[in-house]
């Protein structure tokens, strides 16, 4: 069984979405371990409540990045696949690069558009027609890895961030877990910037 750590800040509805997702049987992975960064999270206590172990590594507690991050790889050992699920933290390169391939990320945005951690209202203050979200792997930059998936909502006159991110958030709910599964079919072949989809084994 393909091992999952997931990495949050905060509400964790994208967490509550895979830990939903397997306990659904859509999603055949585990989830070893969530790890937050902020105490006294939401998504702390939904992974109580799943029976799932977790902790939170409170970054104001750090000096540096770099004991930060060490103390988050000694809790990844044995992991196969690091989510990022609403975890508002750049990670180092040299992280990455330890993960590379096995590192996703969710972002509120149809990537490239509206990178960075005010998505919902710099995608309203564009005037765009439609947003979304997107599901990719991780790299050096910040949200430019390559696109596994996306899903496109569209964007009303009257929305608010709220009302837009609440749209956003239930696609998100659908292709994160979709995506997961994904590679752990081992169906995500990375060329480059492209991921390509392979077909599902008969
Ligand atoms: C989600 O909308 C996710 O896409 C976003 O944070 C929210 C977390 O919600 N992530 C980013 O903006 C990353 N740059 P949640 O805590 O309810 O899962």
């Amino acid at each position: 069984m393909i091992k999952l750590a997931v990495l949050c800040s905060g509400r964790g509805t994208d967490l509550q979405s895979i830990i939903d997702a397997i306990k659904a049987g859509t999603l055949q992975a585990e989830i070893s371990i969530v790890i937050t960064d902020k105490p006294n999270v939401k998504a702390l206590e939904r992974a109580e409540i799943a029976g799932i172990k977790n902790i939170c590594i409170d970054r104001k507690t750090f000096d540096n990045r770099a004991d930060f991050e060490a103390e988050i790889l000694k809790n990844l050992a044995g992991v196969d696949l690091v989510i990022l699920a609403g975890f508002m933290r750049i990670l180092s390169p040299e992280f990455v690069k330890h993960f590379t391939g096995r590192l996703m990320n969710i972002h509120p945005s149809l990537l490239p558009s509206f990178k960075g951690a005010h998505a919902h209202r710099d995608a309203l203050a564009y005037g765009v027609k439609v947003s979304g979200c997107t599901v990719h792997f991780v790299d050096e930059g910040t949200d430019s890895g390559p696109i596994i998936l996306q899903a496109a909502v569209e964007v009303k006159d009257d929305d608010t961030e709220e009302t837009l991110s609440a749209r956003i958030l239930e696609q998100e709910h659908i292709i994160y877990p979709k995506a997961i599964q994904l590679f752990v079919e081992g169906r995500l072949k990375i060329e480059g910037r492209h991921v390509k989809i392979l077909e599902a084994a008969k």
